[in-house]
């Protein structure tokens, strides 16, 4: 944070109070409203916090207006085109990408922590077959501290880094298990010799029956699709997962908070609604009628995988995700999948649309991503799990930066209450 000599005056009441204006590398400046309280007894009122940094943090930037994606500084572009999905952990980890022998040992720290205790697979087995993967995940991640007693004491640095590659490195077997449960096959264990991605994919789909070769441009679909959804600032997700780690929780129990908020079909659950919103409209001369529906304000229809609280812009990882689409398609022979068409057909009505461009509605992460992942061989209701998978290395990483901090204190915001004012008990006789 630069120090800067700016102020904000407020009026309130009779009094000026004097605010301190803050300004950051890039993006816009905020007014410090710490001491309003103290100044004024009176409160801010912002729900939703459209307009309220809750945090200062270096890790990743966003300039909505502009489509702009940066960690560490690095745009989302370069990451995707030229790094993987371990070097950007490395990155919003640690703050920088890594040299070769940091990079070799920490591929080396992650995969070694791959396997899961074993006494994890019997905990699997108490829920039902049909229990969503999200409601498993919750369920699993949040029983990680059961398990790793040794690693849950967050005034320990060792300690919080060991907890951060255990849960990098055993998020996807743990997705992959609960994959595994839900369609009645055996548990695959991890494969050390295979990248990140490769390592996740055949935890999937390997049979013990069968050999299973990964297919190399899936993986890289698959690494992509990761690097994609590694950190996204302070969206819903990772602000629940800073604010139960504000009060002292372990890591295990806030990133198992940041998955249940995850789980919400306006934040991670929207890849799923996108691609049932696709199936419903089947071919593209539904899509008029769809839209019509969209922009009527009684129906409650979205379009499911467009706009953004932060994006007024082409979300530069749809861009990504969209070649990701055609790249995956054609692999495997289905560049002609009616969904694919009835996507891009969609987008261009509703690009040339007054109601999405007033609304500056763009495409977001998820418009593509479903037609990628169902192309690959997973059912709908993963969508969400690899999406939490790819984003634990953000909410570590933001977890880690809020610990470190010297002056970091419970998270606890205010309210507006407008309920009864104070009033005597009445007893059950006299109630109306
Ligand atoms: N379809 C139709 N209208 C929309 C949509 C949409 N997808 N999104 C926003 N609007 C309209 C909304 O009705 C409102 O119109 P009006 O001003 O006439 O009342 C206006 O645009 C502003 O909407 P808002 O709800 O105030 O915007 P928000 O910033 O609170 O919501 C959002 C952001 C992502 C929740 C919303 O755009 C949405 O529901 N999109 C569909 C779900 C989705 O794709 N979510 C994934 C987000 S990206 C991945 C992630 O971060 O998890």
């Amino acid at each position: 944070m630069t120090a800067s000599t700016k102020t904000a005056k407020l009026e309130l009441n009779g009094k000026t109070v004097d605010l301190p204006v803050k300004a950051g590398t890039i993006g816009p400046d905020v007014i410090d409203i710490g001491a309003l309280y103290k100044e004024t007894k009176s409160f801010t009122f912002d729900p939703g916090f459209t307009s309220t940094a809750a945090c200062e943090s270096q890790i990743t930037y966003i300039d909505g207006d502009e489509g702009i994606l940066l960690h560490r500084g690095y745009p989302i572009e370069q990451l995707a085109e030229h790094g993987d999905f371990l070097e950007t952990c490395y990155l919003l980890l640690y703050g920088e990408l890594p040299n070769a022998a940091q990079r070799r040992k920490f591929d080396h720290n992650i995969t070694y922590h791959t396997m899961v205790h074993e006494q994890m697979a019997l905990l699997f087995r108490g829920f039902r077959r049909d229990a969503h993967p999200m409601a498993v995940m919750v369920a699993v991640v949040g029983a990680m501290s059961a398990f790793y007693h040794d690693s849950t004491d967050i005034n320990d640095p060792r300690q919080r880094e060991v907890a951060s590659h255990r849960m990098i490195a055993k998020l996807p077997t743990i997705a992959a298990m609960a994959y595994k449960y839900h369609i009645g096959q055996p548990f695959v264990y991890p494969q050390n010799n295979l990248s990140y991605a490769a390592n996740f994919l055949r935890m999937c789909f390997a049979v013990p029956c069968e050999d299973y070769v990964v297919n190399p441009i899936l993986a890289r679909a698959m690494d992509r699709i990761f690097i994609l959804h590694a950190d996204h600032e302070q969206n819903a997700s990772t602000s629940t997962v800073r604010l139960a780690g504000s009060s002292g929780a372990n890591p295990f129990a806030c990133i198992s908070a940041g998955i249940a908020c995850l789980w919400g079909p306006a934040h991670g659950g929207a890849n799923e609604a996108a691609l049932k919103m696709l199936t419903e409209i089947g071919r593209p001369e539904n899509i008029p009628s769809f839209i019509e529906k969209v922009k009527d304000k009684n129906s409650n229809v979205r379009l499911m995988g467009f706009g953004h609280r932060v994006y007024k812009n082409y979300d530069p990882r749809a861009k990504i995700m969209q070649q990701t689409a055609h790249e995956v398609l054609h692999e495997l022979g289905v560049d002609n999948d009616p969904l694919l068409q009835v996507a891009h057909d969609l987008e261009k009505v509703a690009l040339s649309d007054d109601y999405f461009i007033s609304r500056k509605l763009y495409p977001n992460v998820d418009f593509y991503s479903g037609i990628i992942l169902r192309a690959m061989g997973f059912p709908t209701s993963m969508f969400t799990v690899l999406f939490a998978l790819a984003r634990t290395v953000g909410w570590i990483s933001q977890w880690k930066e809020m610990i470190e901090e010297p002056n970091q204190r419970i998270g606890r915001p205010r309210q507006l209450y407008t309920g009864p004012a104070r009033r005597d008990y009445v007893a059950m006789t006299k109630r109306t």
